[in-house]
C-alpha cells in the first residue's frame, strides 16, 4: 500500500511522462511484428478456391469399336466387307497408308493365314505378304503343297493399313479392326486358321507369347487355329525354323 507523499510522487512521475508524450501503454519485452504477421497468416483458414462455372454438357467419346462392329456386320460379303474398311475413318493408320491391304489367294481356300500389317511392299502392291516375308512365306507353304496360286490358301492381315514405320499396332488399333477381322473369318468360312505372330495372337487368341504358344492347336471363331512364328522372325532366327517345319507338318496331318 502506498501512502500519500508515495502516491503524490508517482502522479507526479506519471504526469511527467505523458507530459514527454509517453501516453500509451506498452510491454515489458519488444514485440517482433515480423513473426507475429506470419503466424497470424499461418494460422489463417486455406482460401478457397472458386466455384467452377457450369460448362456446357460433356460430349461422349465416340466409341469406334462399336462403329467397327456395326460397320462389319452389315457387310453379307467379302466385297461388302472390303467397302466397309475403306469407309471406315476411325483407324488413323488409313491416314499414312498408301493402299488398303485386304486379301490375297482363294477366299474359299481351306487354310486361311491372319498375318499381322502390311510393310512397305505390301502398302505399295495392296496385297498381303509380298515382301521378302511373304516370298518365304510361300516358300513354307509350298514345302507342305499349299499355294495362293492354285486355291488352297487364303491370306489376310489383322490390320489393313501399314503402321507407319512399320511400328507394332497399338492395342486400341487392333481392338477397333478386329471386328473386320473376325467378320473376314466369317465370310471366308476356312477350315483351319494359322495365326502368324504375336499381334494375330492377340487379335485372335487373346493372347500375346507367339514363341511359347506356337503349335499348339488352340480355337478361334469356333475352328482349329494354330500358333505360328512370323516368317519375318525365322528369317532372322533361322535356328527357329525346325520348330515351324514341325508346326507345317502338324497342319498338313490335319488337313
Ligand atoms: N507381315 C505381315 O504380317 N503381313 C504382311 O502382309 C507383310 C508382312
Amino acid at each position: 500500500m502506498l501512502d500519500l507523499d508515495e502516491y503524490q510522487a508517482a502522479l507526479a512521475a506519471l504526469d511527467w511522462q505523458v507530459e514527454l508524450g509517453a501516453d500509451e501503454a506498452i510491454l515489458d519485452a519488444p514485440v517482433n511484428r515480423y513473426e507475429a504477421a506470419a503466424e497470424a497468416r499461418a494460422a489463417a483458414p486455406e482460401p478457397t478456391a472458386p466455384l467452377p462455372r457450369p460448362g456446357p454438357p460433356p460430349v461422349p467419346e465416340p466409341d469406334h469399336v462399336a462403329e467397327a462392329e456395326a460397320a462389319a456386320r452389315a457387310a453379307s460379303s467379302l466385297d461388302g466387307l472390303r467397302a466397309a474398311m475403306a469407309a471406315f475413318e476411325r483407324c488413323e493408320l488409313k491416314r499414312g497408308a498408301r493402299n488398303l491391304v485386304f486379301c490375297d489367294g482363294d477366299p474359299s481356300a481351306r487354310v486361311m493365314i491372319v498375318g499381322e500389317a502390311p510393310g512397305r511392299d505390301e502398302d505399295l502392291q495392296g496385297k498381303p505378304f509380298v515382301g521378302r516375308a511373304g516370298q518365304f512365306l510361300d516358300r513354307m507353304f509350298a514345302a507342305i503343297g499349299l499355294s495362293r496360286q492354285d486355291g488352297s490358301l487364303y491370306i489376310t492381315n489383322v490390320l489393313p493399313w501399314r503402321p507407319p514405320r512399320n511400328r507394332d499396332p497399338s492395342d486400341e488399333e487392333i481392338a477397333m479392326m478386329r471386328p473386320f477381322l473376325h467378320r473376314h473369318i466369317e465370310l471366308a468360312d476356312p477350315d483351319f486358321l494359322v495365326v502368324m505372330g504375336n499381334i494375330s495372337a492377340m487379335a485372335l487368341l487373346n493372347r500375346r507369347g507367339i514363341l511359347r504358344m506356337r503349335g499348339i492347336w488352340s480355337e478361334a471363331l469356333g475352328r482349329p487355329a494354330l500358333p505360328m512364328t512370323h516368317p519375318a522372325y525365322l528369317l532372322r532366327n533361322t535356328a527357329a525354323k525346325r520348330d515351324a517345319w514341325a508346326d507345317l507338318l502338324s497342319l498338313k496331318a490335319r488337313l
